[in-house]
C-alpha cells in the first residue's frame, strides 16, 4: 500500500505497482531491484547535465552549512540568488538588461509571468488589458494560470472556470493571433508560447512563426512571453529557444534545466521593457513573491549546474547531437503504428496513428511501460505519442540504444494492438 499520491496517476492502478528509482549516473538510472535503465526522458525533461553530479550536491550542501537560505522579500537578498540572477540575464538571454524573479518551478514561473504582464499594463493605467493568449497543444504547468492556459483539453477537464481571462489560438498560424486580437481589441495583456511545444507532443514551430509573433505583439502592443521551461538552458542547442529562433520576447519563464532538477528552482526573466517600468523611481512594487523566491541552496545548485554546462560545452554538444537524434529516431517512423517522428534539438516526439489510438485507449502510456520493460524510460505525451528528451551528456551509442529500446516497446505494443 502506498500513501504517496502520484501526479497524473489513477492511484487505483499505481498502488502496489510503483516504479521506484533509487540511483542514477549519467544517462542511466537503477530501480529498487537493481535493474538498469536508460533515462530517455531525463526525468521530466530536466536532468540536462546527467545524474550523479556530486559537484552540484557539494555546492548545495556547502551553501546549506553556511546559510540554508535567506528570503528575498523587500530589501532582503542572499548571495547565490544575486549571483544567479546576474548570470542568467548576462549569459543566457538575448536581453541587454533584465531582472530575474525566482520561484520553485515552472508553474509558479507561469503564474508570475501572467501576473507580471497584467500588472505591467495596470501600472500604466491600462486596466482593461487582462487576457493572456496561449496556443493549442501547449502546456504551461498545473497552477491555476497554467491550467487555465492549457492547450491540452484533458488538463482542463473537471476544474470548471479558473482564470476566465484566457484564450487559445491555433499552434501553427500567427494570423490566428491577429484575428483574435481584432476580436478582443484593447483587452489582451500578453501572448505566451513554448518555443517548441513539449508535453503537447514535441512540435517545432513552422518556419518564421516566432518572427511573425514578435511582429504582431509589437504592432498590437501586447507582451510576448516565451515559456522556456523545457527549451531554456540548452535543450535546443542554443542558450534559449528564443535565441535559436532569433527573437527577443518581453518575458521568459524558466525552470527544469536551470538546476538540471537537482533542486527545485524556476522563475521569470523580465526583459528591459518590463524591468524598466518597475525599476523607475517612484514605480509601485510588484506585490508578488514566494517564501522560497531566490532560495539560496537552490540558487547555489543552479550556479554549479551552469558551471558544468559551460565547462563541458554542453550547449554545443546538444547542437552536435541534434543530427544524430534525427538519424537514430527517423527509422521508428517505419513502424506501422507510428504516424510521425518529430525531432528538434535534443528532443523527439513519436506520434502513433489515429487508428491505433482510437482502437486502444491509453495506448501511448502502455507503450511507455513496454519501453521501460525493454530498459528505456519514456512517457506518454498528450495521449498520442512518446517523449524523447535525454540528458545532454548522453553518448551517440546511448542514443542508438534508447531508440532501440523505444522500438522494442512500440513493437511489443503493436503486437497486442
Ligand atoms: C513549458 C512548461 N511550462 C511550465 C511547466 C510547469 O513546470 P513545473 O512542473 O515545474 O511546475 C512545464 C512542465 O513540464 C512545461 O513544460
Amino acid at each position: 500500500m502506498t500513501r504517496l499520491w502520484h501526479g497524473f496517476a489513477a492511484m487505483g492502478a499505481v498502488d502496489g505497482a510503483e516504479f521506484v528509482v533509487t540511483r542514477g549516473e549519467g544517462a542511466r538510472v537503477w530501480d529498487q531491484a537493481g535493474r538498469e535503465y536508460l533515462d530517455a526522458s531525463a526525468g521530466l525533461w530536466f536532468v540536462s547535465v546527467g545524474h550523479g553530479r556530486g559537484e552540484i550536491a557539494d555546492a548545495a550542501a556547502a551553501q546549506m552549512r553556511k546559510l540554508a537560505t535567506h528570503h528575498c522579500f523587500f530589501d532582503h537578498a542572499n548571495e547565490p540568488a544575486l549571483e544567479l540572477a546576474d548570470r542568467i540575464v548576462r549569459d543566457w538571454t538575448p536581453f541587454d538588461d533584465g531582472a530575474v524573479f525566482f520561484g520553485s518551478g515552472g508553474s509558479e514561473a507561469v503564474d508570475t509571468a501572467c501576473k507580471l504582464a497584467r500588472r505591467f499594463w495596470s501600472v500604466q493605467g491600462q486596466e482593461s488589458k487582462t487576457i493572456i493568449i496561449s496556443r493549442q497543444h501547449s502546456y504551461h504547468g498545473m497552477n491555476a494560470y497554467g491550467t487555465s492556459l492549457a492547450g491540452i483539453p484533458a488538463n482542463l477537464e473537471g476544474f470548471g472556470t479558473m482564470i476566465p481571462e484566457t484564450l487559445r489560438v491555433r499552434w501553427d498560424e500567427a494570423e490566428d493571433l491577429e484575428e483574435t486580437l481584432d476580436r478582443y481589441e484593447g483587452r489582451v495583456a500578453a501572448y505566451i508560447g513554448e518555443p517548441v511545444i513539449g508535453a503537447g507532443g514535441v512540435i517545432a514551430p513552422p518556419e518564421g512563426y516566432w518572427k511573425e509573433i514578435r511582429r504582431i505583439c509589437t504592432e498590437r502592443d501586447i507582451l510576448f512571453i516565451q515559456d522556456e521551461v523545457i527549451c531554456g538552458f540548452g535543450r535546443l542547442g542554443d542558450r534559449m529557444g528564443c535565441t535559436r529562433y532569433g527573437v527577443e520576447p518581453d518575458i521568459i519563464t524558466f525552470a527544469k534545466g536551470v538546476t538540471s532538477g537537482y533542486l527545485p528552482l524556476g522563475g521569470v526573466i523580465a526583459g528591459p521593457r518590463v524591468k524598466d517600468l518597475f525599476w523607475a523611481p517612484g514605480a509601485p512594487p510588484f506585490r508578488h513573491g514566494f517564501t522560497y523566491t531566490g532560495h539560496a541552496a537552490c540558487c547555489a545548485a543552479g550556479l554549479a549546474n551552469l558551471d558544468i554546462i559551460d565547462r563541458e560545452g554542453l550547449v554545443a554538444r546538444v547542437a552536435e547531437l541534434e543530427p544524430i537524434v534525427a538519424e537514430v529516431m527517423a527509422p521508428l517512423a517505419d513502424i506501422d503504428i507510428v504516424a510521425e517522428v518529430r525531432t528538434v534539438g535534443l528532443l523527439a516526439g513519436i506520434e502513433f496513428t489515429p487508428e491505433v489510438l482510437a482502437a486502444n485507449p491509453g495506448f501511448a502510456d502502455k507503450a511507455s511501460v513496454k519501453s521501460r520493460e525493454a530498459g528505456v524510460i519514456t512517457r506518454g505525451l498528450r495521449g498520442v505519442g512518446l517523449q524523447f528528451s535525454p540528458p545532454f551528456v548522453t553518448t551517440p551509442d546511448e542514443l542508438a540504444e534508447m531508440a532501440a529500446g523505444l522500438r522494442a516497446g512500440i513493437e511489443a505494443m503493436a503486437a497486442v494492438a
